[in-house]
C-alpha cells in the first residue's frame, strides 16, 4: 500500500515508518520538522519505496495514498506551549486538511488522539467512555482541546462523508529517539541522571502515570488501522501505573544511584493519576503490551547514551 504518515520525522511516526518499511509498503513522511528530525528517518532517505515531504499540515496537499496516519503535532507540553494558538492550528486545520485528503483519495485515516483528552479524570482508570475533565482555558487547552476537535472532525467526517476513520488515544509513550530536551518526563530524568544533574521532580512526586513502550504503541496502532471492524476511540497505553518518584528513583538505580533527586512546585493542570483501561484495545485487537517498564528503561538508557552530551 501507499501510506501517509504525518508526523513522520518524529518520536512515533519515525518508528511507525520503520515498521512499514519493514512490511514492504510505500511510504510518504510528511512533517515541517517543528520537533521531528531527518536523523530519525536517515536510514530510509534514497530507498525507493520512501518519499520525504517538507510540509505543513495546516496548508492543504495534494497527493494518493491508502492509509492516512495522522501524527503530526507536536506532543511534548514544552513545545506544544511554545506556541499555542498554532497547536491549535495544527489540531484543527491539520486534523481538517489530512480529513479532506482521506475523503478525496479514499484512504483509510487514523487519528493519533491523546490520553490528554481526559483531562485531570476523576474516573480511575480511564476507558474510552469517560468524556473527561478537561479546563478550555488552561495552559495545556491548545493540545487537549484541539485533539477533542479532532477526535469530533474524524467522526463527523465519518458520518457526513462515509471517510473511514480510526481514533486512538495514546496513552504515555516512551522509547529511543525522544528528544532529550522535550521536558517530558521519562527523557528529562535520563538525560539529567546522564548529565549528572539533579533529578526534577515536579510536586511531591505523588502524581501518577503509565509508561508504554513504543514498540508496543506502534504495534496497537498497526492493528488498530488493519481492523476492519471498530472506528474507535480505543485507548492504547501501558496499564502498569507508576508514582513520579518511583520513575525517578528506578531511572537513578539504573544510571546513578549517587544522582540527587530535587522537589519543583506543579505546573498548572498538571493531572494527578493516568492510567489507560485497555479493555476495548484486548477485545476488539487482541492487543496488550509486553515490554515491562525495566526492559524498556534499559533500550532507551542505551540510546540515550549513545546521543546526549554529556
Ligand atoms: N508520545 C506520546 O507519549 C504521545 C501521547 C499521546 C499522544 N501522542 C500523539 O502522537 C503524535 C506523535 O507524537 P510524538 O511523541 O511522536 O511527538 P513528536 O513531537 O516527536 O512528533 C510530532 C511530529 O509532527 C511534526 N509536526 C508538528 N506540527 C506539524 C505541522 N503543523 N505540520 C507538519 N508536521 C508537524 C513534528 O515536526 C514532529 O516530527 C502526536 O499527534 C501526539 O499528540 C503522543
Amino acid at each position: 500500500m501507499k501510506i501517509l504518515v504525518t508526523g513522520g520525522a518524529g518520536f512515533l511516526g519515525s518508528h511507525l515508518i520503520d515498521r512499514l518499511m519493514e512490511q514492504g509498503h510505500e511510504v510518504l513522511c510528511l512533517d515541517n520538522y517543528f520537533t521531528g528530525t531527518k536523523q530519525n528517518i536517515d536510514g530510509w532517505i534514497g530507498h525507493h519505496r520512501f518519499e520525504l515531504i517538507r510540509h505543513d499540515v495546516t496548508e492543504p496537499i495534494r497527493l494518493e495514498c491508502d492509509r492516512i496516519y495522522h501524527l503530526a503535532c507536536p506532543a511534548s507540553p514544552v513545545h506544544y506551549q511554545y506556541n499555542p494558538v498554532k497547536t491549535i492550528k495544527t489540531n484543527v486545520m491539520g486534523t481538517l486538511n489530512m480529513l479532506g485528503l482521506a475523503k478525496r483519495v479514499k484512504a483509510r485515516f487514523l487519528l493519533a488522539s491523546t490520553s490528554e483528552v481526559y483531562g485531570d479524570p476523576d474516573v480511575h482508570p480511564q476507558p474510552e467512555e469517560y468524556r473527561g475533565n478537561v479546563n478550555t482555558i488552561g495552559i495545556r487547552s491548545c493540545y487537549d482541546e484541539g485533539k477533542r476537535v479532532a477526535e469530533t472532525l474524524a467522526f463527523d467526517y465519518h458520518r457526513q462523508n462515509g471517510v473511514d476513520i480510526r481514533v486512538m488515544r495514546i496513552f504515555n509513550t516512551y522509547g529511543p529517539r525522544m528528544l532529550e530536551n522535550d521536558g517530558r518526563v521519562v527523557s528529562n530524568f535520563i538525560a539529567q541522571a546522564l548529565k549528572g544533574i539533579p533529578l526534577t521532580v515536579y510536586g511531591d512526586g505523588s502524581q501518577t502515570r503509565s509508561f508504554c513502550y513504543v514498540s508496543d504503541l506502534i504495534e496497537g496502532m498497526m492493528r488498530l488501522m488493519e481492523n476492519d471492524e471498530h472506528l474507535g476511540p480505543v485507548n492504547i497505553g501501558n496499564p502498569g501505573e507508576y508514582t513520579i518518584l518511583q520513575l525517578a528513583e528506578t531511572i537513578q538505580k539504573t544510571i546513578d544511584p549517587d544522582a540527587e533527586i530535587v522537589f519543583e512546585p506543579l505546573p498548572q493542570d498538571d493531572p494527578k493519576q493516568r492510567q489507560p483501561d485497555i479493555t476495548r484495545a484486548k477485545n476488539w485487537l487482541d492487543w496488550e503490551p509486553t515490554v515491562d517498564l525495566k526492559n524498556g528503561l534499559e533500550k532507551t538508557i542505551a540510546d540515550f547514551r549513545a546521543r546526549v552530551q554529556v
